[in-house]
């Protein structure tokens, strides 16, 4: 696997293969590997000729209060995990490369209304941030699909937005979460929690399941199921963010839609942990 630091330099290495017509694929991350990104690189390696994975831990995307000092960087790690995983180049700029005029830049890439709701309300600024990069990255890579996971399931809805509103030529494939044995979705800020907080986090998991299991079997006073699912993880140590049943195109649901998502953000300690579970009802 060949790295490369700068945007000409990943532009001149994937020259030949644009050339010879290979296809190329990307998956972007913020880095501290785990198996969900992994997962992403092997995803995109049954489909393209090429694959290009980013790591770079993206100062637009987060609020003056969040953890991006503390964030775990662990380049020489998440290298190994990628060449052991078959991708073929890695992109990792600084952040001088990716925002040469600081990260105030003139020009932003802002997506309207889905925003304004559950991560989008409670961080103001993170997805236009996210938007931004991304559209910035699809830009130097220019793949023909990029991946993202759908444990950010806000964030491909951003971006599926993003690149259909902005006629990006670029194929945006949802990978589903990869999750513990005990559910616990994979995330790089799990590591930040305590053993004791290891073994609550699951709870966030049960508690989606159980809301499922419930519409599923009939009950549809989403409102009344949203927050009694709120008060128990609240209960259990907790601080929920929000826990909202909706359609799969995030506007709030009603009893007669089938396509619904439940979406969640819970602080556990110091650490913001989300999931979300998609489901059709018959
Ligand atoms: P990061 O959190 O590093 O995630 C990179 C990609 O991995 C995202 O598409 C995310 O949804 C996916 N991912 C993370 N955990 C996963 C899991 N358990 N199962 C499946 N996929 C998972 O998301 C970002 O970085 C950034 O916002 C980024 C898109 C790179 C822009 O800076």
């Amino acid at each position: 696997m060949k790295t490369e630091t700068t945007i000409n330099g990943l532009r001149g290495a994937l020259r030949a293969a644009r050339k010879a017509g290979k296809s190329i694929a990307f998956v972007p991350t913020m880095g501290n590997l785990h198996d969900g990104h992994i997962t992403l690189v092997k995803a995109a390696k049954r489909r393209a000729d090429v694959v290009v994975a980013s790591i770079f831990v993206n100062p637009t995307q987060f609020g003056v209060n969040e953890d991006f000092d503390k964030y775990p960087r662990t380049l020489p790690a998440d290298s190994a995990l990628l060449a052991d995983a078959d991708c073929d180049l890695l992109f990792a700029p600084d952040a001088r490369e990716m925002y040469p005029d600081g990260r105030s830049q003139h020009t932003s890439v802002s997506v309207s209304g889905i925003t304004d709701v559950l991560c989008g309300a409670s961080r103001p600024g993170h997805f236009t941030g996210v938007a931004t990069v991304v559209c910035k990255l699809l830009n130097i890579v220019q793949p023909d699909m990029a991946l993202f996971g759908e444990k950010d399931y806000q964030q491909l809805a951003v971006i599926r937005c993003m690149a259909r509103e902005l006629c990006f030529p670029v194929d945006v494939i949802g990978v589903p979460t990869v999750r513990a044995d005990d559910g616990l979705a994979l995330s790089s800020r799990n590591g930040f929690l305590s053993a004791d907080e290891r073994q609550q986090a699951p709870l966030i998991f049960q508690t989606l399941s159980n809301l499922r299991s419930a519409i599923e079997s009939g009950q549809r006073d989403y409102t009344m199921l949203a927050q009694a699912a709120r008060s128990h993880l609240d209960k259990c140590g907790f601080v929920t963010d929000y826990l909202d049943i909706r359609r799969q195109d995030l506007v709030d649901a009603s009893a007669d839609d089938k396509a619904l998502v439940i979406l969640v953000a819970a602080r556990l300690g110091a650490t913001r942990l989300i999931d979300n579970l998609a489901f059709e009802l018959a």
